[in-house]
């Protein structure tokens, strides 16, 4: 579904991104993981068309993407929450969700039931303002955001970061379910290994621009790993 080949990418004149080479299939979870400032964030970002690579090729469904915009790889299905969450603290939730939709020219947008489903706890929260939630309401109404635009792929960068560890299992059903739905596959940064882990078919890691190590799940030795990860 996804194909990144040999992406190398910059800031102005710092190469970043060395030679990064990362598939997700359909319907898979797959994880990249790696220290701070390794990269991850700028992959996400090259993939949504935020920055443009100077070499190296991203493929979505077969299609070469490379050179379009970040709103036609939108529309063809490729959903970001990025780090940090980035919802709007002074609309309601209500307001929050609907804008995904009216950015997509959907007239007089309504929100679909089945994203109640996944997030139960947001239909309370309709008009509240975003700003007013809770760091993991933050987060769960960041990905719902995305959600409703019905994307194939979705990035998601590191959405349990400043999350109270109690509720990051919320954000691990989320996911979860999303997996089980089987339609969304899910392209998932993140720093905590086992929550990483438990949620991925197949895992990457960085290291200074680049993947140094990757497995499928199942088969991998977390030794070496934990090995890239450990401080
Ligand atoms: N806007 C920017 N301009 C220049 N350098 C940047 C910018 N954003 C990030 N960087 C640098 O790019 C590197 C990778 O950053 P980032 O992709 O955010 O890493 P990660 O998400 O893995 O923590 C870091 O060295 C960071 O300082
Ligand atoms: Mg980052």
């Amino acid at each position: 579904m996804l194909s990144i080949k040999e992406v190398h990418c910059a800031y102005a004149d710092t190469v970043i991104l060395r030679d990064v080479n990362i598939e997700v299939g359909k319907g898979q979870v797959v994880s990249l993981m790696g220290r701070n400032g390794v990269g991850k964030t700028t992959l996400l970002k090259t993939i949504m068309g935020i920055l443009k690579p100077f070499k190296g090729s991203i493929y979505f469904n077969d299609e070469d993407i490379t050179t379009l915009s970040s709103e036609i790889r939108a529309l063809k299905g490729i959903g970001y929450v990025p780090q940090g969450r980035d919802i709007f603290p002074h609309l309601t939730v209500m307001e929050n969700l609907l804008i995904g939709l009216e950015a997509r020219g959907i007239k007089n947008p309504s929100i679909p039931e089945g994203i109640f489903e996944l997030f139960p706890a947001l239909r309370d929260l309709l008009q509240r303002r975003g700003g007013d939630l809770s760091g993991g309401q933050q987060q769960q109404l960041a990905i719902a955001r995305v959600l409703i635009t019905e994307p194939k792929l979705l990035l998601l960068d590191e959405p349990t970061e400043g999350i109270q560890p109690s509720v990051v299992f919320e954000i691990e059903n989320t996911i979860r379910f999303i997996k089980e739905q089987g339609n969304v596959s899910v392209l998932l940064v993140e720093q905590f290994m086992e929550f990483a882990l438990r949620l991925s078919d197949y895992c990457y890691v960085m290291e200074k621009g680049t993947v140094v190590f990757e497995g499928a799940v199942n088969e991998l030795d977390r030794e070496e790993l934990q090995s890239h990860l450990a401080i």
